[in-house]
C-alpha cells in the first residue's frame, strides 16, 4: 500500500480528488490531508477538506492548516470558478472534525522522517507553497520523498489563468521552482492532459444513481464546477484537473508522457508563471520532471467513478 499526503486547496476538483483517494483504500494509505490557499483562503480550503472528509467517511483522515499566502506574492484566488466558499453547489457543513494543532509544513517533515525507510508520495493539487516550505526547512527530505505528483502548469494548452501561466503555478511561481528544482523524483499533471478529462454527460447520471450521500454530493459539485469551463471551453463538459494525480498513482499504464525539463517563469510579468518545457529538447538543460500529456479519458473516469462509490456512506 502506498503511503500518501494530500496537499490542497479545495475547490471542487480538489475533492473529487480526496473522493478518488479514500475510495482506494487498498491501494493507497492517505497520512493526511495538508491545506494550502489557492481557489479559496486557507480558512476556507481547510474547512472544506474537512467537510469532505466527513462525506467520505474518513473522519479518522488527519486535517492541517499550511500556508495562507504565497511565499512572496499577494495570493490570488479563483473564486469566479469555485464560488465564494470553495464547494459551491453543495451546502456541507462540518458536524465534528477539526484541524490539527501541528502545521502543515511541519506534519509533512514528520512524517517524512517517520516513514523515511518506506518512503512517502506527496499529491499536490494546489499552489506549491507548503512544499516549497517543507523543502526550505529541512533540504535533506529530499532523499526520504518517493516522489511529489502534481497537478499544474501547461504548455502546448497554454494556461488558464493567464494566457501563459495556469492556476496552480501562477499563484506561486517561486515555490514551483523551489520544487522542480529539488532533485525529488517529479510527476506533472498539466492542463495538456487535463484538458482531456472532460467530464462526459452521463458521468454525474452515474453518480446520481449509486444513491449513496458521497456520490451526491460529488454530482453537485461537479454540476457547479464545470458550467465555468464548459462555458469558457465551449466544450460538453468541464476538465476535471486534480483527479488526474490519484489516478496516475493507481493506474500510471493509462497515461503517456516524456521526461524532459521545466522550468519556471519567475521575472516577467507578462509570462509570471508559465511552465517552460523544453519538449523538443532544444537546450543542454537537465529533464527535471516526467511530463504527462496524455491520457485513456474512458478509464480514467472509470477509475474515478468506481473509486467515489467505493465509499461506505
Ligand atoms: O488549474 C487548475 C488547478 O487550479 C486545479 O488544481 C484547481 O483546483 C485549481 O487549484
Ligand atoms: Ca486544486
Amino acid at each position: 500500500m502506498r503511503k500518501i499526503i494530500i496537499d490542497t486547496d479545495p475547490g471542487q476538483d480538489d475533492a473529487l480528488a480526496l473522493m478518488t483517494a479514500f475510495g482506494a483504500r487498498r491501494e493507497l494509505q492517505v497520512l493526511g490531508v495538508t491545506c494550502v490557499a489557492g481557489n479559496v483562503p486557507l480558512d476556507l480550503t481547510s474547512l472544506n477538506a474537512l467537510k469532505i472528509c466527513e462525506l467520505s467517511g474518513c473522519s479518522d483522515i488527519p486535517v492541517y492548516k499550511g500556508s495562507a499566502a504565497p511565499l512572496k506574492r499577494k495570493l490570488v484566488t479563483a473564486e469566479h470558478v469555485h464560488g465564494k466558499t470553495g464547494l459551491d453547489g453543495t451546502d456541507l457543513q462540518v458536524k465534528k472534525k477539526e484541524v490539527e494543532v501541528t502545521n502543515a509544513v511541519d506534519f509533512i517533515i514528520q512524517c517524512i522522517e517517520k516513514y523515511r525507510d518506506e518512503k512517502i508520495t506527496i499529491c499536490a493539487l494546489g499552489p506549491l507553497t507548503n512544499l516549497a516550505k517543507v523543502l526550505k526547512k529541512n533540504p535533506s527530505v529530499t532523499e526520504s520523498i518517493e516522489e511529489i505528483v502534481l497537478m499544474g502548469g501547461g504548455f502546448f494548452e497554454g494556461g488558464n489563468i493567464t494566457p501563459a501561466a495556469e492556476f496552480n503555478i501562477y499563484v506561486d511561481p517561486e515555490a514551483a521552482k523551489i520544487v522542480l528544482k529539488s532533485g525529488v523524483k517529479i510527476t506533472m499533471l498539466p492542463l495538456d492532459v487535463t484538458h482531456k478529462t472532460l467530464v462526459p454527460r452521463d458521468f454525474l447520471q452515474k453518480l446520481r444513481r449509486s444513491g449513496k450521500n458521497s456520490a451526491l454530493e460529488a454530482a453537485k459539485l461537479l454540476d457547479f464546477f464545470e458550467r465555468y469551463d464548459v462555458e469558457k471551453y465551449g466544450s460538453k463538459g468541464g476538465p476535471l484537473h486534480d483527479p488526474n494525480v490519484i489516478v496516475y498513482l493507481l493506474n500510471p499504464e493509462i497515461y503517456n508522457g516524456k521526461l524532459v525539463n521545466v522550468e519556471i517563469e519567475v521575472k516577467s510579468e507578462l509570462t509570471s508563471g508559465m511552465t517552460v518545457v523544453d519538449w523538443w529538447n532544444v537546450t543542454s538543460r537537465k529533464p527535471n520532471v516526467y511530463y504527462i500529456n496524455d491520457v485513456n479519458e474512458d478509464e480514467f473516469f472509470n477509475i474515478v467513478l468506481s473509486k467515489v462509490l467505493n465509499l461506505e456512506i
